[in-house]
């Protein structure tokens, strides 16, 4: 298929990016940089620096591409920033989204894969979350993905031949097996990478937040999957979705794992010390999400490869370790 990624120079899109092409489909990249980096999208795929604001160039591009389907991961992903820039989340993530809607409607393209996330869960009524748990998010970010799953489901209401699939992803995590591309955001909010960069030198401690949460060693349990699991049911929706059909997947491993569990194994798998204080609980943090992911397992067919937290940790590691300073490097060399 010829596919737009949207976001292919950020983390996930650029795993997706590789992944596509490996399966033999026809990838284009849209993507503004605000937080992606050129250097992650291989110089052999068809690059647009194009703001998700910009509807006109967006058309264009699919039509002179003959885009089959878009694969739609460019947002702002930062949950304090939402709630400091409430505006600039609905603007750049749903008004973004509209945009890119408006182009596909213009030119007939109807299947879409969007990446949601398991913050429009808000802090969940049920533990495991299922895709029928009630959304009720907490903060900006949350709610400007939430409003384009409505706004989807309002779009394939009206055309009955858009299809889309709505994945809400858990903690994204790992790079792929090489570590020749991997996470590389700025600001670092994620607990593997921190973690890492702790155990590198590169981050003075790592900071954990809570110790009294009713589990069983204190500290709040989270869901991860690696990226390139992640990546694989995207490949499975696009190909499986049929006209008019309408979806929504968690994804998740399923296995919950404490931040002292993840301390443990980053510290088995890179061998080194970490710093580590034990603060305050932060306002929000739940001390459970943990994803029931069984739908896009029975459906998709989806089998994640990476089970075990060790290899997630391991790949990232890989990665860190080979791009201390992420993508800047390769930067300073051109
Ligand atoms: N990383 C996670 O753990 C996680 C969890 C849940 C959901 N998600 C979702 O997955 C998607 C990808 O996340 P990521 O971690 O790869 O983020 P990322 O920041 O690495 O990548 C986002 C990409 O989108 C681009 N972008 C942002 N706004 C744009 C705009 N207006 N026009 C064009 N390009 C724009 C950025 O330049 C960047 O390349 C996001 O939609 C995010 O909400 C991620």
């Amino acid at each position: 298929m010829n596919i737009l990624v949207t976001g292919g120079g950020g983390y996930i899109g650029s795993h997706a990016v590789r992944q596509l092409r490996e399966a033999g489909h026809a990838v284009v990249v849209l993507d503004n940089l605000v937080t992606g980096r050129r250097e992650a999208i291989p110089n052999d795929v068809p690059f647009y620096k194009i703001d998700l604001a910009e509807t006109e160039a967006i058309a264009q591009l699919l039509a002179n591409r003959r885009i089959e389907g878009v694969m739609h991961f460019a947002a702002l992903i930062q949950v304090g920033e939402s709630v400091q820039k409430p505006l600039l989340y609905y603007k750049n993530n749903t008004a973004g989204a509209i945009s890119l809607l408006t182009a596909m409607r213009q030119t007939g393209v109807k299947k879409f894969v969007f990446s949601s996330t398991a913050a429009t869960y808000g802090e969940p009524e049920e533990t495991p979350i299922y895709e029928t748990t009630a959304q009720k998010p907490i903060n900006p970010y949350g709610w400007s993905k939430w409003c384009v799953e409505q706004i989807l489901r309002n779009e394939a209401y009206a055309d009955r031949d858009f299809a889309f699939t709505i994945f809400r992803y858990f903690n994204v995590a790992g790079a792929t097996a090489d570590g020749s591309i991997g996470e590389s955001h700025d600001p670092e909010t994620h607990l593997i990478p921190n973690i890492l960069f702790a155990a590198m030198g590169k981050k003075e401690k790592i900071s954990v937040f809570g110790t009294d949460y009713p589990t069983p060693d204190g500290t709040c349990i989270r869901d991860y999957v690696h990226v390139d699991d992640l990546v694989a049911a995207h490949l499975f929706a696009m190909t499986a979705m049929k006209s008019g059909e309408t979806r929504y997947y968690n994804l998740g491993s399923g296995s919950g794992y404490s931040v002292k569990e993840m301390l443990d194994a980053a510290k088995t798998v890179t061998k080194r010390e970490i710093p580590t204080e034990y603060v305050a609980r932060r306002e929000g943090d739940p001390a459970i999400l943990l994803a029931n992911s069984d739908k896009a397992k029975k459906e998709l067919g989806w089998k994640p490869q990476y089970t075990d937290m060790a290899a997630i940790i391991e790949t990232a590691w890989r990665w860190h370790a080979t791009h201390p300073a992420g993508y800047e490097k390769t930067k300073r060399r051109q």
